[in-house]
């Protein structure tokens, strides 16, 4: 009954189970996978939503792009970040995920491919499944901190190859796109009539210090869609609004073909979009309050590995998570279940994300300090034991 777009196995996996499991039996979870923030006791402003309930919102006034005030507050939003978008290149959709499976369907016939970074965020299998079009892996090579090998990756273009996608920061290597890379995948794009798409949702939350990252909307020669949305830049997935900028020598025939999917599709709510400049202004406020929060627990990760000397930190520049080099005295998956099972932790195993090798975890800045310490301080002994 079901189409091959969907996984041929719909089974939970061993950690899927456990977690379960445990729940079922009424047992604590420190959950150092949580990414949603609005379950990890950040203050949000009261108020923040009334604009939702503005009066404009009570008329329909369908716009295939978005209403013009909520496509000028994401080109300014833009501006704040250095980032030169006119309001008339920006397309408002419901999430980021909604923005890809419309990017596929505008540039991509079945079967085509597009070019995307592991390790990465899992669901662009799923996205590009859904879209019949196939997910080609390019690898982040770790030498000190994560590079594409531009050569590589244009090695990997064929003649089905649609678009190159970059995550930046990269969910979860907390790598960030560098300028020469930028420029070097800007030319392998413009050179093989490729679509640049960033993935910027990540973009406000630089770590330690480090410069924000280039936008694919920074360079001229290739066409390039950025994406980002609510979800992460104030912390407001709930409210399901994201967007995809356009920009370079093709943004004219981009934003025409979007018309037609966005129209198909009218997806983003008009209380929605009559909010979000006053949501994209005021949740300034949650923003601040997720980068002390990242900050204060990438410091304690640090100082814990510090006393941990079979421990690495993989520092990341930007994002919400952080990657431990655990040593391999057992596998990923007995380490994670051993977690859930006996310590109440859970954490995501490498192989989640397609880390080359073992042993990694993955776990969220995000969570109260309280969960954080107490997760971790059971993670660094029971890491180091032997199956
Ligand atoms: C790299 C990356 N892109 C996109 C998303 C999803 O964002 P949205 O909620 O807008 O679909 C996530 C969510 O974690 C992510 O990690």
């Amino acid at each position: 009954m079901r189409s091959s777009r969907l996984p041929a196995s719909l089974a939970p996996n061993r950690l899927a189970e456990a977690v379960a499991h445990r729940r079922a039996s009424g047992q604590p979870l420190l959950d150092l996978t949580e990414s949603n923030p609005t379950r990890v006791g950040l203050a949000y402003p009261p108020e923040l939503l009334a604009p939702l309930a503005g009066h404009e919102a009570l008329s329909y006034d369908p716009q295939p792009f978005g209403r013009a005030a909520a496509r000028e507050a994401v080109s300014d939003d833009y501006a704040r970040r250095a980032v030169s978008v006119p309001p008339a290149h920006v397309c408002l959709a419901a999430s980021t995920s909604e923005a890809y499976a419309w990017l596929f369907k505008l540039l991509c016939d079945p079967d085509d491919r597009v070019l995307v970074p592991r390790p990465s965020y899992p669901l662009f299998e799923h996205l590009t499944a859904l879209e019949c079009v196939e997910a080609s892996p390019y690898e982040l090579e770790r030498e000190g901190h994560w590079r594409i090998d531009v050569d590589a990756l244009a090695r990997q273009v064929d003649e089905r190859t649609k678009a190159v996608l970059v995550v930046s920061p990269n969910n979860p290597t907390g790598s960030v796109l560098q300028r020469d890379e930028l420029d070097a995948l800007a030319a392998v794009c413009a050179d093989r009539d490729l679509v640049l798409i960033g993935d910027e949702v990540f973009a406000d939350y630089p770590l330690d210090g480090a410069p924000p990252a280039p936008s694919v909307m920074q360079q001229p020669v290739a066409t390039a869609v950025s994406l980002g949305g609510l979800s992460k830049s104030v912390g407001l997935p709930q409210v399901k609004v994201a967007w995809l900028a356009v920009g370079g020598p093709a943004s004219a025939d981009v934003m025409a073909g979007l018309e037609i999917v966005a129209d198909t599709f009218l997806s983003v709510s008009t209380p929605a979009q009559v909010a979000l400049p006053a949501l994209l202004q005021d949740g300034a406020a949650v923003r601040e309050a997720i980068r002390a929060r990242i900050a204060r627990n990438l410091q304690a990760l640090r100082a814990a590995v510090a006393g941990a000397p079979a421990m690495t930190l993989l520092p990341p520049a930007g994002g919400w998570c952080a990657v431990l080099q655990v040593p391999a005295v057992r596998s990923e998956e007995s380490l994670v279940l051993a977690l859930v099972e006996h310590d109440g932790v859970l954490v995501h195993p490498g192989y989640f994300f397609d880390f080359p090798g073992e042993a990694f975890v993955i776990v969220s800045l995000l969570p109260s300090p309280e969960v954080f310490d107490t997760a971790l301080a059971r993670l660094l002994v029971r890491a180091v034991e032997a199956a």
